[in-house]
C-alpha cells in the first residue's frame, strides 16, 4: 500500500478548524483510492510561542523536513502582535519556508461559475478567470539584509540574485507550458534596480522557452489590470512582496479569500497552505470557510504525492458542493441553498469526494 507521512501544522485562529476539515477530506479520498496517510502534529506561530517562547521550535523544522509533505493552516493574532519580531508568529512561518527551501509559491485563482455572483466584480469581467500567481517566496525584501528598526528611521532591503530569479522564472515557464502558454512577469523596473535585474534575467530565461509568450508589466499597472480584465492573465510571475499583495487582490475575483489554496515548493519539500490568514475574529465560531485548505490538500496530493485521481476527486467534490448551493458564511447569500458550518462543509466535501 502507498503510504505517506504528513506533518500537520494547525497554527492559530481558525487554523485548527480548517485543517481538521482538510484531514477529514484527505482520509475520505485515501480510503477510496487505496493509500494511507499518517499525520504528525507540530506547533508553529503563536501556539508554539505560548509553549516554547519560540514561534518555530526545532522539532517542527525537523518534523516538516522528515515528512513527505506539510499541511499548514494559518498563524498570527493580536495576542502576539506586540512581541519582538523574532518571536512573532509570522517569523515562524517565514523561517519554515526558508528552512524547507520552498522558493516557489503557486497560487491558483479560479472563478467557479457557481460563485460568479459572490465576487464584488461584475460577472462578465470575471467569468472563466483561470490564472496562477507564481510568487518567489524565500527572497526579496522579506529576507534582504540589512534591515533595522532604529529610533528615527527604519529600513529593509529588496535583494535578488540572478540565481534566485532564474529558478523561479524557470518554474513559471515550465508551468505555463502546461497551461495556456503565457507568462506575465511583474516588477517595478522603471524605479528599482532589483527589478531591472529581474526583468533582464526573466528575458534571458525565456529564450529557453520559445513557445511561451512573455510580457512584462509594472506592478502598479498589474494591480489595475487584475481588476480591469483578469482574463488576460495565465501565469503571473513575480517577487515575494508583489506576489503577496497581488494574490490577495486576485483572490477577490473568486468571491472570497477563503477559497484560495497555495502550494509552496522547492527542490525537495512542499508546504501546502491556504492563502488567507488566521482570522482570529471568527475563530471557534464554526463559520470559517475550509475550502482553501481542502483545496490546498488537493494540491498536496497532486504535486507532492502524485495522487492525481484523489486530487481530482477533491476538486470535483468542491465544485459539486458549491453547485448544490452549500455556502459558508463568507460567501453569504449568493445563490445559496443553505448556509453551512465549517464542519458541515468539510463533511459535505468528504462525502461527495467519496462517491463512486
Ligand atoms: C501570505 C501571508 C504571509 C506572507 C504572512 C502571514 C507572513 O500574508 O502567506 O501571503 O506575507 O507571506
Ligand atoms: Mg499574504
Amino acid at each position: 500500500m502507498r503510504k505517506y507521512r504528513i506533518a500537520v501544522i494547525k497554527g492559530d485562529g481558525i487554523g485548527p478548524e480548517i485543517v481538521d476539515e482538510a484531514i477529514k477530506v484527505l482520509d475520505a479520498v485515501s480510503v477510496k483510492e487505496g493509500f494511507e496517510l499518517s499525520y504528525k502534529e507540530y506547533l508553529m506561530g503563536g501556539a508554539a510561542y505560548d509553549v516554547f517562547e519560540d514561534p518555530l521550535p526545532e522539532e517542527t523544522v525537523e518534523g516538516a523536513k522528515e515528512a513527505d509533505a506539510v499541511l499548514f493552516g494559518a498563524i498570527g493574532g493580536e495576542k502576539w502582535d506586540s512581541l519582538p519580531r523574532d518571536k512573532r508568529p509570522e517569523t515562524g512561518l517565514l523561517k519554515l519556508r526558508k528552512a524547507l527551501g520552498v522558493y516557489a509559491n503557486l497560487r491558483p485563482v479560479v472563478v467557479y461559475d457557481e460563485l460568479i455572483n459572490a465576487s464584488t466584480l461584475k460577472p462578465e469581467v470575471i467569468k472563466g478567470v483561470d490564472l496562477l500567481v507564481v510568487r518567489e517566496l524565500i527572497g526579496g525584501i522579506y529576507f534582504g539584509q540589512p534591515r533595522a528598526l532604529e529610533e528615527e528611521r527604519a529600513y529593509n532591503t529588496m535583494v535578488y540574485t540572478k540565481e534566485e530569479i532564474k529558478r523561479i522564472a524557470k518554474k513559471a515557464f515550465e508551468i505555463a507550458s502546461k497551461r495556456r502558454g503565457k507568462v506575465t512577469s511583474v516588477d517595478k523596473a522603471n524605479v528599482l534596480e532589483v527589478s531591472q535585474l529581474w526583468r533582464e534575467t526573466v528575458e534571458e530565461v525565456s529564450k529557453e522557452y520559445p513557445e511561451i509568450a512573455l510580457e512584462h508589466m509594472y506592478v502598479d499597472n498589474a494591480a489595475m489590470q487584475l481588476i480591469r480584465d483578469p482574463r488576460q492573465f495565465d501565469v503571473i510571475l513575480t517577487g515575494n512582496i508583489f506576489g503577496d499583495i497581488l494574490s490577495d487582490e486576485a483572490s477577490m475575483l473568486s468571491g472570497s479569500i477563503g477559497l484560495l489554496p497555495s502550494a509552496s515548493v522547492g527542490e525537495k519539500h512542499g508546504l501546502y497552505e491556504p492563502i488567507h490568514g488566521s482570522a482570529p475574529d471568527i475563530a471557534g465560531q464554526g463559520i470559517a470557510n475550509p475550502v482553501a485548505t481542502i483545496s490546498s490538500a488537493a494540491m498536496m496530493l497532486r504535486f507532492q504525492l502524485g495522487e492525481e485521481s484523489a486530487a481530482d476527486r477533491i476538486e470535483k467534490a468542491i465544485k459539486e458542493v458549491l453547485h448544490e448551493g452549500y455556502r459558508t458564511k463568507d460567501l453569504g447569500d449568493f445563490d445559496a441553498k443553505e448556509i453551512v458550518t465549517t464542519n458541515e462543509m468539510g463533511s459535505l466535501i468528504a462525502q461527495y469526494a467519496s462517491k463512486d
